[in-house]
C-alpha cells in the first residue's frame, strides 16, 4: 500500500528519473533504448509499432490453447462494443497480424522488424517478474535460411555486450515441427507413464495437456526421472536436423560459445525448429534474459501465405537488474552545458532572456525557478552536473556581463552577455 490514497497496481512499476533500482530509472532506460535502436540500425531492422491490445482469438491461435499464458495469464476484457480483446502478452502475434494486415508480406523478400513493446501477463509477481514488462524484440519474416537464425542470436548478444552484460549462457535447441513433435511426445509420454504417480499435480496436468512442457519443470524428482527420457533432438526429421546443424555451425563460426540444451522448450506452441534462450547468473530465479525461436507455420496459421519466420524478445527490466548486479558503469547522459543563476529582479529578467537564447541555439541550459538564494541556486547548479554556472547579479546587468564559472575547475571569468552563446556553442 502506498502512503497516499491510490497505489500502484500489483506487479507493475513506475519508471522515473534517478530511481535507486535501475529497472525503475528512466535515464538508464533511455540509454538502453538508444543502444537497442543503434543495434537494430546496424543489423538492418526497422521499427514496427502495433496496438497494445488485439483480438483475444489472435493470441489463442498463436500462442496456443494449452499454454500457461493463454490459460492463466491474459488480461482479457470485453470492450463497450462487445468485442473480446486482450492486452498483448507477447509481441510476435501482433507483429504477424500487422505483417498480413498492412500487406508488408506482399513486398516479398525478407522483412526485418524490431519493436519496443509493453507486454501484460497475469503472473505471480517476483523479482524480475512483472505483470507489465517491456521487451526489445525482432521478427524476421520470409526466410528459413539457418544463417538468419544465427544472425538474430548474434544480434541479441551484440545488444547485451554493448549494454555491458558480461555474464550469460546461450542455450539452443531444435523443437522440430508438428510432425516430429507428435512422434516425440508419444515417446515421451510412454517413457513417463510408469512414473506418473511420482509427478507433481502440475506435472500430471502437463502430461495430459501439454506434454512437452513437462521438460520445463524445476521439480528435482521430475528432473531426475526426465534425465533418462528420450530427447527431442533424436526425433527431428532430416531437414530439421540439417537446419539445426547449420545453425550451430554458423554460431561456432561466429566464435560464440553456446550450449545445446535438449530440454529447452519455450512457453509458446508456435515454435518450430530453432529455439533459444539467454540466461544470466545475476538474475536469481527469473534467469531468462531473453529468448526466441523460429515459427515457420505461424503466418499460415493466421491465414497468410506460407512464410517462415524467426524472432526473439529480451526483457528490459531484467537487463537493468543484471547490470546493477554486475555493478556496470553505464554511460549516463551529461548534465546541461549551462545553469543560469540570478540575484535580483533585473538579473532574473536578463537571465531568462539568456536562457532562451542558449536554448534557441541548441545548448542545454537550466535555471532554478522559485526565487531561492544564490547559494541554493549554486547548489542546484552543482547537483545538475552543469559544466558552467552563468551568474548574474545587479552589477553584471549594469555592466552587460555574466560571470562564467567553470564547475569542474572552479575558475571564473566575466564575459560580455552577447558573447555567451557563441562561447558555449
Ligand atoms: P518470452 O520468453 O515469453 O518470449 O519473453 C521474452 C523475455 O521477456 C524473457 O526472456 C524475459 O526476459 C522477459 N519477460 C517475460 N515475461 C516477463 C515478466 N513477467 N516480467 C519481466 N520480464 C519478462 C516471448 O515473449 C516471445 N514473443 C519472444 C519471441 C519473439 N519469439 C519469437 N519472436
Amino acid at each position: 500500500m502506498g502512503k497516499f490514497k491510490y497505489s500502484l497496481p500489483r506487479g507493475t512499476h513506475d519508471i522515473y528519473p534517478g530511481a535507486d533500482g535501475w529497472e525503475h530509472d528512466s535515464i538508464r532506460w533511455n540509454v538502453l533504448e538508444e543502444i537497442w535502436r543503434d543495434v537494430c540500425r546496424i543489423y538492418g531492422y526497422h521499427e514496427i509499432r502495433t496496438p497494445m491490445f488485439e483480438s483475444t482469438d489472435l493470441f489463442k491461435r498463436s500462442i496456443g490453447d494449452g499454454t500457461d499464458i493463454v490459460n492463466k495469464e491474459m488480461y482479457t476484457f470485453e470492450d463497450l462494443g462487445g468485442r473480446s480483446l486482450t492486452l498483448r502478452p507477447e509481441g510476435t502475434a501482433g507483429v504477424l497480424r500487422a505483417y498480413l494486415d498492412t500487406s508488408l508480406y506482399a513486398r516479398g523478400g525478407v522483412t526485418k522488424l524490431y519493436y519496443i513493446n509493453e507486454h501484460f501477463r497475469y503472473e505471480r509477481p517476483a523479482a524480475g517478474r512483472y505483470r507489465q514488462h517491456v521487451q526489445f524484440g525482432v521478427e524476421a519474416l520470409g526466410t528459413d535460411d539457418p544463417a538468419i537464425d544465427a544472425e538474430v542470436i548474434q544480434m541479441m548478444l551484440a545488444f547485451y555486450r554493448r549494454a555491458g552484460v558480461t555474464r550469460f549462457t546461450i542455450k539452443v535447441n531444435s523443437v522440430g515441427s508438428t510432425e516430429s513433435r507428435a512422434a516425440y511426445v508419444a515417446a515421451l509420454k510412454e517413457f513417463v507413464a510408469p512414473y506418473l504417480s511420482e509427478f507433481s499435480e502440475e506435472g500430471k496436468a502437463r502430461f495430459e495437456g501439454n506434454p512437452l512442457r513437462m521438460l520445463d519443470t524445476k521439480n528435482e524428482r521430475e528432473l531426475a526421472i526426465l534425465a533418462n527420457a528420450p530427447k527431442l533432438t533424436e526425433y527431428l526429421l532430416d531437414d530439421e536436423r540439417s537446419h539445426f546443424d547449420a545453425v550451430c555451425g554458423y554460431l561456432a563460426d561466429a566464435g560464440l560459445s553456446y550450449e545445446v540444451d535438449p530440454y529447452l522448450v519455450r512457453g509458446f506452441d508456435y515454435y518450430t525448429k530453432t529455439a533459444f534462450e539467454v540466461q544470466s547468473p545475476d538474475l536469481g530465479a527469473q534467469n531468462a534474459l531473453g529468448g526466441g525461436g523460429r515459427y515457420n507455420k505461424l503466418v499460415e496459421d493466421l491465414g497468410g501465405p506460407p512464410t517462415p519466420g524467426i524472432g526473439f524478445g529480451m526483457g528490459v527490466e531484467r537487463v537493468l537488474i543484471a547490470l546493477q548486479q554486475l555493478g556496470v558503469d553505464m554511460p549516463l547522459p551529461p548534465g546541461p552545458t549551462a545553469f543560469v543563476v540570478t540575484l535580483g529582479d533585473s538579473a532574473k529578467k536578463a537571465g531568462i532572456k539568456l536562457l532562451s537564447d542558449l536554448r534557441a541555439a541548441g545548448i542545454a541550459a537550466e535555471i532554478e525557478y522559485g526565487g531561492r538564494s544564490m547559494k541554493a541556486q549554486m547548489r542546484s547548479a552543482n547537483d545538475s552536473k552543469a559544466k558552467y554556472a552563468l551568474i548574474l547579479g545587479e552589477d553584471e546587468v549594469a555592466a552587460g556581463t555574466v560571470q562564467v564559472k567553470n564547475m569542474v575547475d572552479s575558475t571564473q571569468e566575466a564575459v560580455a552577455i552577447g558573447e555567451i552563446v557563441g562561447r558555449l556553442s
